[in-house]
């Protein structure tokens, strides 16, 4: 079965994405995606030309998804939560289906429950019991520990570990190589600094750096 596939976004965290896709193909896992191309509403020039050597085309701007063919599916690969929760509610209004990719180098543990959308790279490692929301990215050699819930929109970025029992809600960013220590909650649209260490629960909207994060 193949499924055709259009990325949103064709700055660096979108390419990424497109190596998922392929990874997805070579190891032969169904179902096998057509990458129709890139979308993206304001591309940067440096970007198009990087996507123009990966040959793959550049569609357009979103509006593009209300001429899509038939049983076109779309992944957001844009690493910044909120500008990802914002265009996803636009490309929800054209009816167009979220993909879910998961990287043949990802582990994804038992009882694991997941929203469209989701993204994990390679490396990524989530075990037990893990409930996930929509267009969760869980980027590159990050972890996520037993009975955690992850809401809609949350990245994990390269090298985090998410300890067990952690609720992160919807928007939250985990920087990369940051820790959020067990049993802890980090509050809607709050962004833990790359390198923090999270010894207590973070309120919502905020930013959180250092070790202890403050
Ligand atoms: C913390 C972060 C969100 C920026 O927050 P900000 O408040 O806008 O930070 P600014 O860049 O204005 O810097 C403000 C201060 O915070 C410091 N700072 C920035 N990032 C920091 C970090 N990760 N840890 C500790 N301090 C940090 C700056 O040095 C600066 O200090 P100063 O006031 O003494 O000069 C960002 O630096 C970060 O860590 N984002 C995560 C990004 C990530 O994971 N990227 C990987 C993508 S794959």
């Amino acid at each position: 079965m193949t499924v055709p596939l259009v990325i949103v976004g064709c700055g660096g965290h979108g390419r990424e994405v497109l190596t998922i896709a392929h990874a997805m193909n070579v190891a032969a896992l169904l179902p096998r995606w057509q990458v129709l191309g890139f979308v993206d509403d304001r591309p940067d020039e440096a970007h198009l030309k990087r996507v123009q050597r990966l040959d793959v085309p550049y569609l357009g701007g979103v509006s593009w998804f209300s001429e899509a063919p038939a049983d076109t599916h779309h992944v957001i690969g844009i690493g910044d939560p909120r500008v990802r929760r914002s265009v996803a509610e636009r490309i929800d209004r054209y009816g167009i289906p979220a993909a879910s990719l998961v990287h043949p180098d990802a582990t994804l543990g038992v009882d694991l429950r997941y929203g469209p959308g989701l993204v994990a790279f390679a490396g990524a490692r989530v075990t037990t019991n893990v409930t996930l929301g929509r267009h969760v990215h869980l980027n590159q050699n990050c972890t996520v520990g037993h009975d955690c819930e992850l809401a809609d929109h949350v990245s994990v970025n390269p090298l985090a570990a998410v300890s067990g029992e952690c609720r992160l809600a919807e928007g939250v960013l985990v920087g990369t190589t940051a820790a959020v220590l067990q049993g802890l909650r980090v509050g809607r649209d709050s962004t833990v600094a790359a390198g923090a260490c999270v010894v207590r629960d973070v309120p919502a909207g905020v930013v959180v750096k250092g070790v202890p994060a403050r």
